[in-house]
């Protein structure tokens, strides 16, 4: 009988790196413990860093956070799903930078809690739609896109200017975006619900809210009716969108 059918006398075979593979692959506990490690590495060698890097965004001049009208407009922009058929990111490509103007810059969206670059666009993109249309062409839009673009697909928003709102709430909302890095003032929230009524009324006095958040702030009646509604936060988030940033002015951090 040939010895090697009983493995008496055969060498012990050496252990492969396979071999020890297959201890872990067999091993559900050991497995986890190995997997969680090599995670926590990768994971620190990606996260620690960003705790040394200073800033990860360049501080673009003109930014500034979001009056407490345009915050509200802007959850209304999120609670009606307008970034599903709308990004708000103008890419770095020339059909894009001839159509919308300049490319979108991070900066532009440091203070958006989320995002709202979007990754579809059933219509067209809305980082730079402020100051494009009047905001009478915005009341007509939300209230009957197809009356002004007949082959528009965009749904019928006419309720938003019937919902008046009196920003009850606008103070708490903006203490969370506080809280996630948005550098409103104790002045800005203590000031925040005269703010909101202000910007939509053109006879009240809004030096106060000019002086918190700029000269450049758009104190209009939105909407054209009287009472603050939705849609009037809506279109004065609109008509912010891309002006923030002077562009004849702007000359981008090469050294980054
Ligand atoms: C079902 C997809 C869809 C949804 C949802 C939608 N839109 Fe639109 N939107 C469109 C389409 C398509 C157009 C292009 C035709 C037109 O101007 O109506 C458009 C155009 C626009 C324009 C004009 C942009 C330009 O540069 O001409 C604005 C402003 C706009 N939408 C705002 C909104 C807002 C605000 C909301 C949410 C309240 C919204 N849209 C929701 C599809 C949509």
């Amino acid at each position: 009988m040939p010895a090697s059918a009983t493995g008496i006398g055969d060498r012990p075979k050496k252990r492969t790196f396979l071999d020890r593979h297959q201890i872990l692959e067999r091993n559900v506990s050991l497995l986890a413990v190995f997997a969680f490690l090599v995670v926590t590495i990768g994971g620190i060698v990606q996260i620690a860093p960003l705790f040394w890097l200073e800033n990860t965004i360049e501080d673009v001049e003109g930014m500034r956070p979001y009056t407490p009208l345009e915050l509200a407009g802007r959850d209304i922009y999120v609670r009606e799903g307008c970034y599903v058929c709308h990004s708000q990111m103008v890419r770095p490509m020339r059909d894009e930078v001839e159509r919308y103007g300049h490319y979108s810059l991070a900066a532009e969206s440091q203070y958006d809690h989320p995002f709202q670059w979007g990754s579809k666009r059933t219509g067209p993109d809305l980082a730079r739609v402020g100051g494009r249309y009047s905001d009478d062409w915005h009341v007509d839009h939300l209230r009957d896109p197809q009356s002004v673009v007949p082959e528009s697909v965009m749904p019928k928003y006419g309720f938003l200017e019937r919902r008046l709102i009196d920003g009850r709430y606008i103070t708490d909302t903006m203490k969370v975006h506080g809280w996630v890095g948005v550098p409103y003032t104790d002045e800005m929230m203590e000031n925040a619900r005269a703010d909101f009524l202000a910007q939509a009324d053109p006879d009240s006095d809004y030096d106060g809210l000019l002086e918190r958040y700029g000269d450049t702030v758009n104190v209009r009646n939105f909407d054209g009716q009287p009472g603050v509604s939705e849609a009037d936060a809506l279109i004065a988030y609109m008509q912010m969108l891309g002006t923030l940033v002077d562009f004849s002015t702007f000359i981008p951090d090469e050294s980054r």
